[in-house]
């Protein structure tokens, strides 16, 4: 295949940025979109030029690093993470647009990478349980019923690689932090903080300058884990509670 590439460049985050135009050839219709790239900065490497600077690490759709707005879309056409997205997705000629993650929480470094550490420190703020020391419990000292099992287990494979915000026209984390909440409040290990999570977990949100959410679905939309939106109420309805509760 040979495509044309219209990519974001931008040297530094206080650099204004702005699209350049690459021919890459030579690329395989079964590599990675990863791959392809790696295709194009040997090619810049040749000719003396900077490479496209991206961020990528277990490249097996897991630590949630790799995340691209291409053609528009958080994570490209096909719902799954850029790295396991594949060329087959696109056609021989084709011109991609690759930006990347458009929010205000999530500034810019260089030319596709973006700093996510707002997230860390939403995860901070409550994202844990307390475990008393001392020897390992019993694993099954804990009865969970097998349908908050599952639900747990199916909201805990979020990611966190923000393609929920980069969709979201209000740039919300919501679905993130909806699957966090979720996550931990469905488990009897998650009971002792779930009042100060949710409330100390939404005010880091707001004060890292994510929007608020207004149902639009976006996110669920083009989150790679199918996290589904009724996590977002389950996250306002912890809030409710917790406020009730006099946080
Ligand atoms: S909810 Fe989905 S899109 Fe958002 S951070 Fe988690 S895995 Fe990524
Ligand atoms: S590089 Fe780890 S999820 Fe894509």
């Amino acid at each position: 295949m040979k495509l044309t590439l219209k990519i974001w460049r931008q040297t530094d985050a206080n650099d204004a940025g702005g699209m350049h135009t690459y021919d890459v050839d030579d690329v395989s219709a079964d590599m990675s979109f990863l791959e392809m790239l790696d295709v194009l900065n040997e090619q810049l490497n040749a000719k003396g030029e900077e490479p496209i600077a991206f961020d990528s690490d277990c490249r097996e759709g897991i630590c949630g690093m790799c995340g691209l707005m291409i053609n528009g879309e958080a994570h490209g056409p096909v719902t799954t993470t850029t790295c396991q997205l594949h060329m087959r997705s696109f056609t021989d000629g084709e011109t991609i647009t690759i930006e990347p993650w458009r929010s205000d929480a999530f500034p810019v470094l260089k030319d596709l990478v973006v700093d996510r550490g707002a997230f860390d420190r939403i995860i901070q703020q409550g994202g844990f349980i307390s475990v008393n020391t001392g020897s390992a419990p019993e694993a099954h000292a804990v009865p969970v019923p097998r349908d908050d099992a599952m639900r747990a287990f199916n909201v805990a494979t979020c990611i966190g690689c923000g393609a929920c915000v980069a969709a979201c026209p209000n740039g919300s984390a919501s679905l993130f932090m909806g699957a966090k909440i979720t996550h931990l409040g469905e488990l009897p290990q998650g009971q002792p903080e779930r009042d100060s999570r949710v409330v100390n977990m939404v005010a880091q949100h707001d004060h890292e300058g994510f929007g608020g959410c207004t149902n639009i679905g976006e996110c669920t939309a083009a989150c790679p884990k199918e996290i589904p939106l009724d996590v977002i109420s389950q996250l306002n309805k912890d809030l409710r509670t917790a406020m009730k509760h006099g946080h």
